[in-house]
């Protein structure tokens, strides 16, 4: 019997079929990086119980209630833009290849297409409008109208340096249930791990049988720091301070959408569906810039039942080294003062390594702020 959850909507969603014959289609769109992410983790069911690409009803249901037009739990719109010169050249029911590079890795039968309201979009998904989100700019790029459809997929990604530790859900569930974990926390991350994520972790960790540590790999905003340096990082801290035989390392291959609380939802939805039965949500969980509070990403839990939602997520104060305390702790068990603590933003900390300035060992592991220094260097050489 597994302990694991039931994924998403009761099933795991697989759709990759890679003797597809598409010989026969000749229409093809040309899918953004985006799409292409989209696409793979529908097909192996990271994003299950979709099948496919949002309908106009899903998608507006999903839009004004974070939920899919059957009611389950959905908080951010997958959807497949294209120009209006393609939406005229469409027939229901058809197929068409979708491609990338000239490379078709998938097909999408289409059942409708539609223009979305995009200033409601942002305004409900992002809780802003403001083109400086990064999440807001894409969706305005990306626009104006949706297809849908059932997708197959055909062709999964190159996945690189990255071989090692991309699993899918279903090789996911198998390693946790050849663990003998009955529960397990997933960490969601698009950062380098620096000693507050190890603390959350581990204060995590001490509570349950296995850790997830799955940082995200798929599209992010060109100032964070590219996921290939960031992998080595996660390398190191995990062997010389995690215990092997209860930590697992993954990726997390989707976009970042950077929209805060409801992306926080998506990514325990998709946690779930790799089996996780914990999910940690920390201080501005997918926030950017000052969008959203603090802990919003925590509140909008309460909007579910536990139940319903599948996974149980393990909230955390903003978290630091404190001088007096001689170790990581929170508002909640820290009685010092600010001048103790060591706070640093996350961009004051990028602009420090990519600088080749060493930010204090309060703040983050030695081998990890090597390793980040020689590979954002080796980048900027490039
Ligand atoms: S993101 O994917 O959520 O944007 P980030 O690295 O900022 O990545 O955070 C990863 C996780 O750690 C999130 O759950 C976030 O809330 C939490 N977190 C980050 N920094 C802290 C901190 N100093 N204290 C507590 N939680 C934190």
């Amino acid at each position: 019997m597994s302990f694991l959850p039931t994924p998403h909507g009761g099933k795991l969603v697989q759709l990759f079929n890679p003797n597809y014959d598409f010989s026969h289609i000749d229409k093809e769109i040309e899918i953004d990086a985006v799409a292409q992410s989209d696409l793979e983790l529908i097909g192996i069911g990271v994003f299950s119980p979709l099948t496919g690409f949002l309908g106009k009803e899903d998608y507006e249901s999903v839009v004004a209630n974070m939920r899919l037009a059957d009611n389950t739990i959905w908080s951010i719109p997958v959807t497949l833009p294209i120009s209006y010169e393609i939406a005229d050249t469409l027939k229901k029911g058809e197929e068409i290849k979708l491609l990338n590079n000239q490379e078709v890795y998938g097909v999408i039968k289409v059942s409708e297409w539609y223009e979305p309201d995009l200033n409601k979009e942002a305004l409900f998904v992002y809780r802003t409008q403001e083109l400086a989100h990064p999440g807001v700019k894409r969706l305005f790029e990306r626009g104006p109208v949706y297809v849908a459809g059932e997708i197959t997929l055909i062709k999964k990604a190159e996945k690189g340096i990255f071989s090692d530790v991309w699993f899918e859900p279903k090789e996911t569930r198998a390693l946790f249930e050849k663990n003998g974990w009955k529960t397990v926390v997933g960490f969601q991350t698009r950062n380098p791990i620096h000693r507050a994520h190890e603390y959350i972790q581990k204060a995590a960790l001490e509570t349950v049988d296995g850790l997830f540590v799955h940082p995200l790999v798929g599209e992010t905003k060109s100032d964070d720091i590219p996921a290939d340096v960031r992998l080595k990082s996660y390398r190191v801290l995990l062997e010389n301070y995690y215990p092997k035989e209860r930590v697992q390392l993954g990726v997390y291959p989707a976009a970042m959408r950077y929209a805060g609380p409801r992306e926080a939802i998506f990514h325990a939805i998709a946690r779930k569906n790799f089996g996780c039965t914990h999910f940690i949500v920390g201080r501005d969980h997918a926030g950017v810039g000052n969008y959203y509070g603090t802990y919003d990403a925590q509140k909008i839990f309460s909007e579910f039942s536990e139940h319903e939602l599948g996974i149980q997520p393990l909230f955390f104060e903003h978290s630091f080294y404190c001088r007096s305390c001689e170790g990581m702790a929170s508002d909640k068990t820290c009685p010092h003062s600010k001048e103790d603590r060591v706070i640093l933003s996350g961009t004051k900390v990028r602009e420090m390594l990519r600088s080749g300035e060493i930010p204090p060992s309060a703040f983050s592991r030695k081998e990890v702020v090597e390793v980040l220094i020689d590979g954002l260097k080796e980048q900027i050489e490039a």
